[in-house]
């Protein structure tokens, strides 16, 4: 049980929340394509759903009415213009999570969208772009709990030369509820303010533990996004064959096998499934247990249910390429930086450090120049994983310190959003080609809220 501190949640059995429904299928957001853009429409407004049964409806914050947001798909190589109408009682904006877009497009704290006004955000999608991005607020200070009422939605672009476009696609958004006794969706407890927050239910598609069928040797391509506020998630699917073929910025190299993978909040994967039903172990999607040092509330000791797979009829497996795309290794930086993760507890007022400074939106921590590579080391000296976020460009991991020594990244990828566990560093490269105030932040939205946040100014 998920008990913190003298905070009883109510349990599944006590809420009657429904389990194994069919995994719920995205909403789409309706695209126009006018003036040679690609045309929708996106409001953020409180919406009543009917979560549990017999109870009143459950009060969401929404986008269009959907949780999760209605997801949108686009190509490279495509503008989007979106009309954004604010309908809450709180300034927020939509960030454009991963995308490589203009900086005053994408959504960061500096360009907040005020209670009963609206904006449009208009972006192009480069060559090169494809991936599985997200969107979700960006306020400053309000980040966590616009997210965790039911802000969040995903963002796919697609490949013009897509090797994997022959298997058939599921998408699986993990989000966390945490409810009271009445249903409602609780506030943030101390824990929650300090661990960052987790609630009863960790969801897929806003369904608790639905099930999905996949066919005996059925190769799908599955992208799962964790778009929980706190939760490192150690995915697994134990009777099956796995292979990793994408991260944040889209495909890897070469398809690679898994056992398992550390997913953290914010970032994304694509996977290589095969229904292959092993006898005597789970056929659904774990989460493994995992400690990311909390403070306060107890770690996850157990393995997580988080999908339940049940077995289809024979399908012929089809064939996954052995390269997937080439990704060229960024050149030698010009820029070094060092970049310090800590916490000082005895400071409630800026708990949560970057260089020993909390957010101030009226600081430039770093000025960077147009097309420079630059190499960052994380250096997570406290005692809780703080996964690593920067807006406006992907990385490349190098290099990883575990404590005892360095050991290179031992495959290419883009990324976005990279964990750095306590006592361990990460050495990460990247160039951004745009202009303009990029952050840099951990992606427990409670510590981005809390200050442990930066801005690079770009020029
Ligand atoms: Cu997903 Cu700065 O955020
Ligand atoms: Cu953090």
């Amino acid at each position: 049980g998920a008990m913190a501190m003298g905070e009883a949640m109510p349990d599944a059995a006590a809420l009657g929340l429904a389990r194994g429904l069919p995994l719920p299928e995205l909403k789409r957001l309706p695209l126009e394509r006018k003036d040679g853009a690609l045309q929708g429409c996106l409001t953020a407004a409180a919406v009543s759903l009917p979560l549990l049964p017999g109870k009143p409806a459950t009060a969401f914050w929404a986008y269009n009415d959907s949780v999760p947001g209605p997801a949108i798909e686009l190509s490279e190589g495509e503008t989007l213009t979106l009309r954004f109408d604010n309908r809450l009682p709180q300034p927020t904006t939509v960030h454009w999570h991963g995308l490589p877009i203009p900086a005053d497009q994408d959504g960061n704290p500096h360009d907040p969208v005020q209670p009963g006004q609206g904006r449009d955000y208009r972006f192009s999608l480069p060559a090169g772009s494809a991936g599985s991005y997200w969107y979700h607020p960006h306020p400053h200070g309000h980040t966590a709990e616009q997210v965790y009422r039911g802000l969040a939605g995903v963002f796919v672009v697609r490949g013009r030369d897509d090797p994997l476009a022959h298997l058939p696609e599921r998408w699986l958004v993990l989000s966390d509820l945490k409810l009271d006794e009445d249903g409602k969706i609780a506030a943030n407890s101390d824990a929650d303010k300090m661990d960052g927050r987790e609630g009863q239910f960790v969801l897929v598609n806003g369904a608790w533990h639905p099930r999905l069928e996949l066919g005996r040797g059925e190769r799908q391509r599955w992208r799962i996004w964790n778009a929980t506020s706190a939760r490192v998630l150690k995915l697994a699917l134990p009777a099956h064959e796995v292979w990793l073929v994408g991260t944040d910025g889209g495909l890897i190299e070469k398809p690679r096998r898994v056992e398992s993978l550390v997913l953290p909040p914010g970032a994304r994967a694509e996977l290589a499934v095969t229904g292959r039903f092993a006898a005597g172990k789970p056929a659904g999607l774990l989460a493994l247990p995992y400690a990311r040092g909390k403070m306060m509330g107890p770690e996850q000791d157990k393995a997580l249910p988080l999908l339940d797979i049940v077995a289809g009829g024979v399908v012929a497996t089809a064939s996954l390429p052995a390269s997937l795309r080439r990704i060229v290794p960024l050149p030698k930086p010009s820029v070094t930086r060092r970049v310090v993760l800590s916490e000082d507890m005895a400071n409630p007022a800026a708990m949560f450090l970057i260089n020993g400074k909390t957010f101030d939106m009226d600081r430039m921590d770093f000025t960077g120049k147009v097309g420079a590579v630059e190499e960052w080391e994380i250096d997570n000296r406290a005692d809780m994983d703080h996964p690593f976020h920067l807006h406006g460009t992907q990385f490349q991991v190098t290099e990883r310190h575990d404590g005892k020594g360095w050991r290179r990244e031992p495959y290419l990828a883009w990324r976005d959003v990279v964990n750095v566990p306590p006592e361990q560093k990460v050495r990460l490269c990247f160039r951004q080609d745009m202009p303009g105030p990029r952050m840099f932040h951990c992606h427990i939205l409670e510590h981005e809220d809390a200050g442990m946040m930066g801005t690079l100014d770009v020029r």
